[in-house]
């Protein structure tokens, strides 16, 4: 007699019993995202970065999206995949990220490019105020999962990011690296 919501396998992050969308993003789809897009155009442009799904609710204003991101693991020349990262479209919208497996970095970066980076694991919750760019980077060697909970009009902004984060992240020496990016 009881209402059978939509799952989430919290190992996993997969999401099941709901109504999903679904988008893969690939190598051939990030020109520009990474410092160096000789490398990326090295790789395989069919090769999967990440995928997102999204139970498909309304997205009329007050209602909320649930959706969850698992990037894989994998480097660009040095550079960790990521995902390409946005400010939402109406600015003052917030989000909620819970990692959910991996181990990776959230970068968060504000309208006047100061960034700062919060470790993300199974259990971390992480905040993401309105008027904040975001983008997941995977540092680890296991998929990096995340839930995330957004508001149904917040929408995407990636134009305001053309000149990036100012702050990229690298293996060296097997050790994580942050850099300040290059002026592109
Ligand atoms: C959102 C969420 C999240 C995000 C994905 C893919 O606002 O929709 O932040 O679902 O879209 O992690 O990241 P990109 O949208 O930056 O490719
Ligand atoms: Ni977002």
């Amino acid at each position: 007699p009881f209402i059978q919501p939509p799952q989430v396998e919290w190992a996993s992050g997969a999401l099941t019993k709901g109504p999903l969308l679904r988008k893969s993003t690939r190598i051939r789809d990030l020109i520009g995202i990474f410092a160096d897009d000789p490398a990326r155009q090295r790789l395989a442009g069919e090769h999967v970065v990440y995928d997102v799904e999204i139970l498909a609710t309304s997205p009329a204003e007050g209602e909320l999206y649930t959706g969850v991101t698992h990037l894989y693991p994998g480097r660009v020349g040095d550079e960790y995949f990521m995902t390409r990262g946005h400010f939402h479209a109406r600015r003052e919208q917030g989000e909620v990220y819970f990692g959910l497996r991996g181990n990776g970095l959230l970068l968060l970066q504000n309208e006047q490019g100061q960034a700062r980076l919060e470790s993300v694991c199974a259990g971390s919750i992480h905040i993401i105020p309105g008027f904040t760019a975001h983008r997941l980077i995977n540092t680890g060697s296991e998929v990096l999962s995340a839930l995330a909970v957004w508001p149904g009009v917040a929408g995407h902004d990636y134009a305001a990011l053309a000149k990036g984060f100012t702050l990229r992240v690298f293996e060296e020496n097997q050790q994580i690296q942050v850099r300040e990016a290059q002026n592109e």
